[in-house]
């Protein structure tokens, strides 16, 4: 280790990751406004977001701090003094992607050799992602990882200024913080996390180790967040956590779960609530007849699956068989008909056999899925199923999520389609990408709508009358007489 590192470097550990049964969670509140040097006043910053929600919720925070620092946004690599990428970790290709960028942005560390590169995120909480970036890229001047965001001020001040490499990771998650400043990315919707970590250990994921244990929010900061976003007139909050069903499992001083939180924020004047991820496991009747309340409660659910084989479900410690997930879609359609369910699959897990496969495809024709997200398995070093004996070529494997894919698409069209010749409400997200003259939006169903109106509806929940269903969304007309 050469002397620069010494202030800072600390890496992280799988195996202190997992030594987590015995902590518990404090929750620390900064103070506002954070009394912060103006170090980066004649300086620009670019922050570049991979992977999940929870990712981009971070960058928000991420934003908020290096803006407070005095730092101004660009989207220019050649006029940036700090670049930094906030990484995700869930697959293989994820973290190839993030390591081929890296070495594209190289490039502007010789036009500008005072450029700070640095990375964030899921990656540096990986003890083999911290040792390659030692050893294969000298150029990165910042590693930290999910942990200790509220400490970026001193991280970039030490870069800049210090001009030492730092390198802090933290293998345990430490405390909640609450109050860090925070610039959204939408005007009109939000992410508010309800708690962090996960303990499921699913034996393929890498999120018990990147994200540390399961923590869940006070509801009361919660609340607090959800009614101020209201009165700053946001239309819509999505609540995350990586199990938001086990919200509350970890409070030792209240009964006070996932259900109550809903019902809590169902009487706020927010007008629509949305919530991801789901694990069926915890997924109680108490939350379903909650949700069924509808008013601000939107009636999507996105609840992964991940395979429809026992065998491999036990083996991917799950928790749950097929019988248990297809009881609760029953449970989910008697309380709320109109729902629309979208799950997570994974195929090609390791020992995952024809027949098993069939078993998946059996669960997605009964569950009436209007979506999903499909993956090949990807081995995570660290998690027990990398070491998995796994016999089936990657060619087998591209074929069944083809073959998946084609049942998942006509779920998207069947999805749509029962929604050609009726009015529904969008919230208006901003001009489609392709045409400025047409607008797209989401409806309570989470469909995608695109129909002609004018820029002035952005940011509004309006009528649209559909016209005609696509596999990948709606086409529309403004329906101004409602
Ligand atoms: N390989 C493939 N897919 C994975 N996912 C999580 N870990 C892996 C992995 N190792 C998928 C799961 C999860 C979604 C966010 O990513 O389907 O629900
Ligand atoms: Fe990963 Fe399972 Fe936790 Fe989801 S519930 S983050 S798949 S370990």
């Amino acid at each position: 280790m050469s002397e620069l590192y010494e202030k800072y470097f600390k890496k992280p550990s799988i195996k202190d990751a997992r030594k987590r049964k015995t902590r518990t969670t404090e929750t620390i509140h900064v103070k506002t406004p954070l009394n912060l040097k103006a170090i980066g006043h004649d300086k620009k910053y670019k922050l570049m977001t991979y992977g999940c929600q929870g990712n981009e919720a971070d960058s928000e925070t991420m934003r908020g701090i290096i803006e407070r620092l005095g730092f101004t946004e660009t989207d220019a690599e050649t006029s940036a003094d700090i670049i930094i990428l906030n990484t995700c970790a869930i697959r293989e290709n994820a973290e190839n992607r993030i390591f081929g960028e890296l070495g594209r942005l190289k490039q502007y560390k010789r036009t500008n050799p005072d450029l700070i590169l640095g990375v964030a995120g899921c990656m540096p909480q990986e003890e083999k992602v911290v040792d390659k970036l030692l050893k294969s890229y000298p150029y990165v001047d910042l590693i930290f990882g999910t942990h200790n965001i509220h400490k970026l001020p001193e991280y970039l001040e030490t870069a800049l200024y210090g001009k030492e490499r730092v390198v802090e990771v933290f293998s345990d998650e430490g405390q909640i913080v609450e109050n860090l400043p925070r610039i959204r990315d939408h005007l009109h919707k939000a992410y508010v996390n309800i708690m962090y970590g996960c303990d499921e250990f699913c034996t393929y994921c890498i999120v018990p180790y990147t994200r540390g244990k399961e923590r869940s929010r006070d509801p009361k900061h919660i609340i607090d967040e959800v009614n101020t976003l209201a009165e700053a007139g946001y239309q819509e909050v999505t609540l995350l956590g990586q199990n938001v069903n086990s919200y509350g499992r970890d409070f030792t001083d209240k009964a006070y779960r996932f259900a109550d939180l809903l019902e809590d924020l169902n009487k706020t004047s927010l007008p629509r609530l949305r919530f991801t991820t789901s694990h069926p496991k915890d997924f109680d009747e108490a939350t379903v007849k909650v949700l069924a309340k509808g008013g601000n409660l939107m009636p999507h659910i996105h609840l992964p699956v991940q395979s429809g084989s026992d065998s491999v479900l036990k083996k991917m410690n799950r928790k749950y068989t097929k019988a248990s997930y297809l009881e609760l879609v029953k449970t989910i359609y008697k309380y709320i008909p109109e729902a629309s369910i979208t799950t997570d699959i994974i195929v090609g897990f390791p020992g995952e056999t024809e027949a098993d496969f069939e078993q998946t495809l059996d669960l997605v024709r009964q569950s009436r899925f209007e979506g999903a997200f499909t993956f090949v398995f990807s081995a995570r070093e660290g998690t027990p199923a990398a070491k998995y004996a796994d016999h089936t070529d990657i060619k087998t494997k591209k074929a069944r999520l083809q073959t998946l894919n084609q049942i998942i698409n006509d779920g998207y069209l069947l999805g749509n389609q029962r929604f050609e010749g009726k009015v529904v409400n969008v919230l208006v997200d901003g001009v489609s990408k392709n045409n400025p003259e047409i607008l797209a939006g989401y409806t309570e169903h989470n469909k995608l709508v695109n129909f002609k109106g004018d820029k002035t509806l952005i940011g509004k929940i309006v009528p649209v009358q559909i016209d005609e269903a696509k596999t990948w969304f709606l086409k529309g007309t403004y329906h101004e007489s409602r």
